[in-house]
């Protein structure tokens, strides 16, 4: 390869620090990592639990997966290499989101521990909540809302996780959310708890030290 261009690079430091951008924003930045078999209920819960944050008044926003296909991903399959890719990019949109004093909430399948241990790297562990919502194979077969499991069962999708990809349940997530249990609504509430008691706060609560 070369020398690397990266020994050329410098890192600049702007005068705003995160604790401003926490005292702008009132909550502490953080990103929940959503992880699931498709139709498990990522993207129903991101889009709903980010409605009742900014409901709120909290900056929040959503990177959800097939959305992001559309265009930071629009180059990228679904081999375990493009997968890690679409990863890795996410993880550092989401990194620059916190950065930027935002609650992010990111839905992607993010089948394998490793990219997933990847993306925690890349956010920094103390930002990062994985949130496993489990739903067998079978229970998201038989939703299948968007009709790729019968396709895939068909032989018609090639490498769809859980038909015929693997997909990593994680060991020990931060949060589990049994969505086969739970409605969208009992999911996002106990999402919601968890971040209100670690991450929200008031104007108060956030003082200049
Ligand atoms: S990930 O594995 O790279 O994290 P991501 O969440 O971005 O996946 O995209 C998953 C979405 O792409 C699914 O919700 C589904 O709509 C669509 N999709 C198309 N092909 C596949 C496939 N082979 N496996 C899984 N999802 C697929």
């Amino acid at each position: 390869m070369g020398q690397s261009h990266h020994a050329f690079l410098k890192r600049f430091q702007g005068a705003i620090t995160t604790r401003d951008r926490m005292e702008i924003f009132r909550q502490k930045p953080v990103t929940i990592w959503l992880t699931g078999l498709s139709g498990a209920g990522k993207s129903t819960i991101a889009f709903e639990l980010e409605r009742q944050l900014v409901s709120q008044g909290r900056a929040c926003y959503v990177l959800d997966g097939d959305n992001i296909r559309h265009g930071l991903a629009s180059d990228l399959s679904f081999d375990q290499k493009d997968r890690r890719e679409n990863i890795r990019r996410v993880a550092h949109v989401a990194q620059l989101m916190n950065d930027a004093g935002l609650i992010v909430i990111t839905a992607l399948i993010s089948p394998m521990r490793e990219d997933r241990a990847m993306a925690r790297e890349i956010i920094g562990a103390d930002n990062f909540i994985e949130t496993y919502l489990s739903a067998s194979v079978d229970t998201c077969a038989g939703r299948d809302p968007k009709g790729l499991y019968a396709k895939a069962r068909a032989g018609e999708i090639a490498s769809f996780t859980g038909v015929s990809a693997a997909y990593e349940a994680p060991a020990n997530p931060d949060l589990k959310i049994d969505t086969a249990a739970l409605t969208p609504a009992e999911s996002v509430a106990n999402i919601f708890t968890y971040l209100r008691d670690n991450y929200l706060t008031n104007l108060a609560c956030v003082e200049r030290s």
